[in-house]
């Protein structure tokens, strides 16, 4: 994490960054927070994390306290004071504090931003694809990117014992999201996401957005977890992961065990886009 760091309008040093024990966000895990990248001093798709902070904060009855406006000027600010021109950020606003230790208490949110270098997967991931194991669990307030990761954190050893490069959420029948993931299926050459009960990632709305202009068809529905036998192709994505091939799903190979056309194809068109809008 970078030196410096906002936290309710001012910037100060990470070790001077306070918040009261008494938040809900830390008795009782209930907060929200958003993670975008900054590449060539501009925040990538911005306005687009800021409404889904705003509705992350609806969702769980809290109030973000800055316009867009203002959010992008603290950006700027701190990518000064930090000095850096490429970064990842997060953005946290806490559930706040709490006299009986449960109940909210309106305009006590605590807003902060943290602030680091981009963080890439390895270039083997995408060339050679990587694996997914599977978890039946459902994230609650799933629409909402609510600070609640227990069942992430908790396969994490899992996860990498495996091998893995993320968990796949199945609900029963069907699949949703991974752990800090959105999840694409290709059959036939049509391009498959799951619709609801998932969080609608700012990195799946951009891949949906380059598949319509390239006239490659979508289809946002319910997504059986058999349909991952007949795939084509598969592939995750997420602000820090791009389009990242899956070529293996527990015991299960992915098509033909190799990293599909589509999926390469996006990607690329998905690098070409953040060059363009952030030059
Ligand atoms: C549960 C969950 N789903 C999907 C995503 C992908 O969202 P985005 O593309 O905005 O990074 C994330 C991102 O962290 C996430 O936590």
């Amino acid at each position: 994490m970078k030196s410096y760091c906002y936290i309710d309008g001012q910037i100060k040093k990470l070790n001077q960054a306070m918040l009261p024990v008494t938040d809900l966000s830390i008795l009782r895990g209930f907060g929200v927070f958003d993670f975008l990248r900054i590449y060539n001093q501009k925040p990538f798709r911005l306005a687009d994390h800021f409404d889904r902070l705003i509705n992350s904060a609806k969702l769980m009855n809290l109030d973000v306290p800055v316009s867009l406006d203002d959010l992008d000027k603290i950006i700027k600010n701190l990518l000064v004071k930090n000095k850096l021109t490429e970064a990842s950020i997060k953005i946290v606003l806490t559930g706040g504090e709490s006299d009986d230790g449960i109940s909210l208490k309106s305009q006590t949110s605590h807003f902060f931003i943290l602030m680091d270098d981009l963080c890439d997967m390895p270039s083997s991931v995408f060339k050679k694809g990587a694996k997914l194991i599977t978890y039946n669990h459902q994230r609650v307030i799933p629409g909402a990117k609510n600070s609640n990761y227990i069942p992430a954190v908790l396969m994490q050893t899992k996860k990498k014992k495996a091998g893995a490069v993320e968990i796949l959420y199945t609900d029963n029948d069907l699949v949703l999201e991974c752990a800090t993931s959105n999840f694409f299926l290709v059959k036939a050459g049509v391009l498959i996401t799951p619709k609801n009960n998932v969080l609608k990632g700012i990195t799946r709305k951009v891949v949906l957005e380059i598949a319509k202009k390239n006239k490659i068809k979508i289809e946002e529905r319910d997504v059986l977890v058999s349909e991952i036998k007949t795939a084509d192709e598969i592939f995750i994505t997420a602000t820090n992961k791009f389009i990242c091939p899956i070529v293996m799903i527990d015991k299960n190979k992915i098509g033909d065990g190799k990293v599909g056309p589509i999926s390469v194809k996006l990607l690329n068109l998905y690098k070409d886009y953040i060059a363009e809008v952030c030059k």
